[in-house]
């Protein structure tokens, strides 16, 4: 199929690679492909841009999530409260550290339903893992209300959130620490897979920085059991290069978004646009909506070249992987009801305004004739 409006953007992003390639050219000659200085530079660019004390680049978006709980201190027995409508990766990460993944459900905004949390906590319960879906941003000032009562660790899965923010504050900084993924999908992306950890906490950096690399301490010496993860000098040459432009990136996924709202909020009453909170800053990793007739009009649109996604048209917790949870159909109505409704349109900064307004024409082409 030629996409008149396609997802995927990488041939674009990366369409004149001449940069990247002469860096990579130079970095060959030094040989430091594990942890070379390039990590350390994107370490600091990326906490500067968040606003945290440190930043650690691990090798994935899973890892800088298991990483964090694990430097944050859960573990094996722990209970972990994470969002109902998650990628896989939340819930796997919390499940390879031995923890147990408990779900809540979640707000018509995508993320974490605060007011559910309290009911989940036991006594085993040891953190609270709200996720940033979509590039919203979850209730974190409630959210770290109830950790603080109930003393409770905070980690915030921002894999789909670079530079979200709620009242002015950065989404990534409420927590003990928050993990990014770098994956090619993602609002910063690399070449392969990719995470950092950010946080305040100088402890919690020191672990990580443990952590990621074997538990060693130096050459010679092994402080604590650790991993292999650690994020390639290769890929922190791309993401160098790419964070730049992160800030643009972050506005054309607004603008497109804004263009879409404006069009969808008068077309039909068979659309719901999500709640729109003033007070938080979404980036669109994902720009959704809400149709009751979505699987017709998701049809209309693959279609007529609009490349649409669902994110994600079966519920974690009824997929086969995650059985041994013990949840049972039913149990989540909110994810339910968006799994059935949700559309994800393109809106990354690579379409031209033309692509977008295309999009807007085919979904009111679709309730012209339904
Ligand atoms: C919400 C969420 N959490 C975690 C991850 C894991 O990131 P990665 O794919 O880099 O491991 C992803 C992305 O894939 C994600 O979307």
């Amino acid at each position: 199929m030629k996409w008149k409006v396609r997802f995927s953007y990488l041939p674009q992003q990366f369409a004149r690679p001449g940069r990247i390639l002469a860096e990579i050219r130079r970095h060959l000659k030094t040989c430091q492909f594990t942890l070379g200085p390039e990590v350390a530079q994107f370490e600091k660019s990326f906490a500067a841009m968040i606003g945290t004390r440190h930043a650690v680049g691990v090798g994935s978006g899973t890892d800088a999530l298991k990483l964090a709980l694990k430097a944050a201190g859960v573990g094996y027995g722990d209970e972990v409260i994470t969002a109902a409508n998650t990628f896989i990766a939340t819930v796997g990460a919390i499940a390879e550290i031995g923890a147990r993944p408990v779900l809540v459900d979640v707000t018509p905004y995508f993320t974490m339903d605060a007011s559910l949390i309290e009911a989940a906590i036991t006594p085993k319960t040891k953190a609270i893992l709200p996720v940033h879906l979509t590039g919203e941003a979850a209730d974190m000032p409630a959210i770290m209300k109830i950790a603080g009562r109930r003393n409770l660790v905070v980690i915030e899965d921002a894999c789909q959130a670079i530079l979200a923010s709620i009242d002015g504050k950065t989404a990534g900084t409420f927590g003990a620490a928050t993990g990014y993924s770098l994956h090619p999908l993602k609002n910063l992306n690399v070449w392969g897979d990719a995470g950092i950890v950010v946080t305040n906490s100088g402890g919690i950096a020191a672990r990580l920085r443990l952590l990621r690399n074997h538990g060693l301490a130096n050459r010679d010496e092994v402080e604590i059991f650790g991993h292999n993860s650690r994020l390639d000098s290769i890929q922190a040459i791309v993401g160098n290069w790419l964070i730049k432009q992160v800030h643009m990136i972050t506005q054309k996924r607004i603008d497109h978004a804004a263009m879409y709202d404006e069009a969808f909020s008068k077309m039909s009453s068979d659309i719901r646009l999500p709640p729109r909170r003033p007070n938080v800053r979404r980036v669109y990793h994902l720009y959704m909506i809400e149709a009751r007739k979505r699987d017709a009009l998701y049809e209309f649109l693959l279609k007529n070249g609009v490349e649409a996604k669902i994110h994600y048209p079966i519920p974690l917790y009824l997929q086969k992987g995650l059985a041994p949870l013990g949840y049972k159909m039913g149990d989540f109505p909110e994810t339910d009801r968006q799994a059935k409704c949700i559309l994800t349109l393109p809106a990354d900064q690579h379409l031209t305004a033309k692509q977008v307004r295309y999009a807007i024409d085919v979904v009111r082409e679709f309730y012209k004739r339904n």
